[in-house]
């Protein structure tokens, strides 16, 4: 019901929907004819001659404002599921009655914007839910709808309506999702302003602002303008403060995932964009009907988003009660469900599919196989033969978002790490994954340099604790702190020689040493357990004995130095394979292929070979001290290259690579 120019973009998802068109309505029946005509569909003129008509079981409501509720209510009389684009209704009386209606006759009831189901949003939320802002007590909401008169075609119904119908439910849905009800409007204010020169004025005031407090949540000054340049530098942003941190989402009502839209900042760090780092499709404006009919055919009939709508239209209605009267005000109606949010950010489902050769191992192991974030961040503290402070770049990366850090004893800078992620604005270490690496010298002592390694973490356990070599040297005392040491000292701690100045080896076998790791894991200090830097061989020798399976085998890999037979090996067993070093084999940023397979994708080189191990189910843990690049590699991870683009890479495998 309604062809304006709404349901063109509703239109436009059909032809990959399992919804099917079959009439559409509209006062101007030629509207409702061309819209009709190009989806194969029946027109009419009115709502009731369409009821009357078609049996169709789902209504979708994209008239005006004004006239939103009324053919709700309409259809949910005529016994129909609901979809209405926003506002619910003008009034909150009339809201609550058609959530109630819908809920007594058994009918489905959703209303637009979808936006916090949308790839960004959700991303966003899901850094909400890992606790790294601690309370949120203050926020900024923009609803800069600008001048409708200038860019909608048909403003009539905008005009009527004001900022608040229109442009403000945006962020007040996207709020009450995230934190559910509005307990009072604090403050309110609105103006009226226009230009002299237009013809046509709004009716409702053109710029509101309003103070919102929130019963579980911050308190967020809105600002909803007719007035503002809708191009003004704040559109419809939304800026959240917490004690431990900041988030601003560029748009709140975008269905697309531009890469700089979401924005985290930990406590007294600067903002850093937080892309999403697995692919992801912007949301249809068809998906909400979509959602509510999947419902329907499963036999739930789902008012819930319905219910959110009303409390929307409530809060508005408030936030004009407060403008006009004074505040504070409180919120009527009832109590909206909030959407839950995802702990870690990334799902399952989301999770590169390993990729196992063709005849490969039983499918329960490769079922079995760790779920790792599709990059991670190395912590080592190693460049070009100097020793770098990583602290900064690890929080840089914990702000943007990644969720697994690779760090070892040997790094020297556990207890930093434990420290950061004690600090304000660090998520909470369960909604990360976290290794950490026995050094050569205390094979002989894994268990005291794990028990150091998590004391120094701040942690009980570690998510996966891992062989940092195959090789064992002479034990050389404990390695922590070993960064505060004078260079030299660290030197000749971790790297021990006899007096040939060869590496002061001890005799001790691989699987004496994996015995002890099986120790820290039945101990539970160690959540599953890894080996690096092993030849297939030595892979081999481990697996035949081991009681537990080494879960990730870490290794130097890129395009240079593919591995493909271990990295095949280790996925038809289940075993997650990690690249270590796969930036900074000399020359490979500049290889030709791999800068024009980077050009195609508007992406840097680095990122390129991000994304080409990722697509190949390996996790690539590169280390970066410049935010942008740290930005960049895991954005890297969102792209998948074709078969094609693989093909040529594979090209550039040199078998006599060293370094
Ligand atoms: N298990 C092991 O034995 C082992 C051995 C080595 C490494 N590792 C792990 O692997 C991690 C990474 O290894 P790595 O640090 O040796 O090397 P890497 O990640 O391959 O490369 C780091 C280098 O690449 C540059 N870089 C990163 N991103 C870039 C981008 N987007 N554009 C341009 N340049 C970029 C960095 O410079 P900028 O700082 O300027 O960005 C730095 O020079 C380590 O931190 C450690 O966790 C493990």
């Amino acid at each position: 019901m309604g062809a304006g120019a709404v349901a063109t973009r509703y239109a436009a998802g059909l032809p990959d929907s399992p919804l099917d068109l079959v009439g559409v309505a509209d006062l101007d029946v030629g509207r409702a004819e061309s819209l009709a005509t190009s989806n194969d569909a029946a027109a009419y003129g009115s709502l009731d001659e369409m009821l009357e008509a078609e049996p169709a079981p789902l209504v979708v409501n994209l008239t005006s404002h004004g006239a939103h509720a009324g053919v709700t209510e309409r259809a949910l009389a005529a016994d129909r599921h609901v979809f209405t684009e926003k506002p619910l209704a003008l009034e909150t009386e009339r809201a609550a009655e058609l959530v109630q209606t819908a809920a007594s006759s058994g009918l489905g009831l959703a209303a637009a914007p979808i936006s916090h189901r949308a790839p960004t949003q959700r991303h966003a939320a899901s850094f909400l839910a890992d606790g790294r802002f601690g309370q949120i007590r203050l926020g900024y909401a923009y609803a800069h709808v600008g001048r409708v008169t200038e860019w909608h075609d048909d403003p009539d119904s905008f005009l009527a309506v004001g900022p608040l119908y229109d442009g403000a439910v945006y962020p007040l849905s996207l709020l009450v999702a995230w934190f559910g009800p509005v307990k009072r409007i604090r403050t309110a204010d609105s103006l009226d302003v226009w230009p002299e020169r237009e013809p046509r004025d709004p009716e409702a005031d053109s710029h509101v602002e309003a103070t919102l407090e929130f019963a579980r949540g911050p308190v967020v000054r809105l600002a909803a303008s007719f007035y503002a340049p809708h191009r003004s530098r704040e559109f419809y942003s939304l800026e959240l403060h917490g004690d431990d941190g900041s988030l601003y989402l560029g748009d709140v009502g975008a269905l697309d995932t531009a890469v700089e839209r979401l924005q985290v900042a930990g406590s007294g760090r600067d903002y850093v964009p937080a892309p999403i780092p697995y692919p992801t499709d912007p949301i249809e404006y068809l998906a909400g009907p979509e959602r509510l009919a999947a419902a329907v055919e499963r036999g739930e009939s789902p008012t819930h988003s319905g219910k959110r709508a009303a409390h929307v239209v409530g809060i508005i209605s408030a936030i004009e009660r407060a403008a006009a009267d004074g505040g504070p005000v409180p919120v009527e109606g009832s109590e909206p469900p909030a959407v839950s949010t995802t702990a870690t950010g990334w799902t399952p489902d989301q999770a590169v599919e390993i990729r196992a050769s063709d005849g490969g191992g039983p499918g329960d192991l490769r079922a079995a196989a760790l779920d790792l974030p599709p990059i991670g961040f190395g912590c080592s503290r190693y460049r070009d033969g100097e020793y770098v402070d990583r602290i900064e770049s690890i929080a840089t990366a914990l702000d943007a978002g990644y969720r697994l850090f690779d760090s070892a004893e040997l790094y020297g800078n556990e207890h930093r790490i434990g420290d950061l992620l004690a600090a304000p604005g660090s998520p909470d270490p369960s909604s990360l994954f976290l290794t950490s690496k026995v050094w050569n010298t205390n094979h002989g002592h894994v268990a005291a340099a794990c028990e150091g390694s998590l004391a120094q973490l701040g942690l009980d356990a570690i998510d996966c604790y891992m062989l940092h070599w195959p090789d064992s040297w002479e034990y050389q005392g404990s390695l922590e702190r070993l960064a505060e040491r004078p260079p030299a000292e660290q030197e000749a701690l971790a790297f021990p020689t006899d007096e040939a100045g060869d590496p002061a080896t001890v005799d001790q076998t691989l699987e004496e040493t994996w015995a002890r790791m099986e120790g820290l894991h039945d101990r539970g200090l160690a959540r599953s357990l890894g080996v690096c830097n092993v030849s297939l061989d030595q892979l081999r020798t481990i697996t035949a004995e081991a009681r537990i399976q080494p879960a990730i085998v870490q290794v130097e890999s890129h395009p240079y130095d593919p591995k493909p037979d271990l990295v095949e090996w280790c996925h038809d067993r289940g075993i997650r394979v990690m690249a270590h070093s796969p930036l900074s084999a000399p020359g490979l940023r500049s290889e030709p292929i791999i800068e024009e397979i980077a050009a195609d994708h508007g992406i840097s080189p680095a990122a390129a070979i991000v994304a080409w191990n990722v697509g190949r189910g390996v996790v690539p843990i590169p280390s970066s001290n410049d935010p942008e690049h740290i930005v960049d590699n895991l954005a890297g991870a969102a792209h998948r290259l074709s078969p094609a683009e693989t093909e040529r890479i594979a090209a550039l495998a040199d078998p006599s690579f060293e370094r």
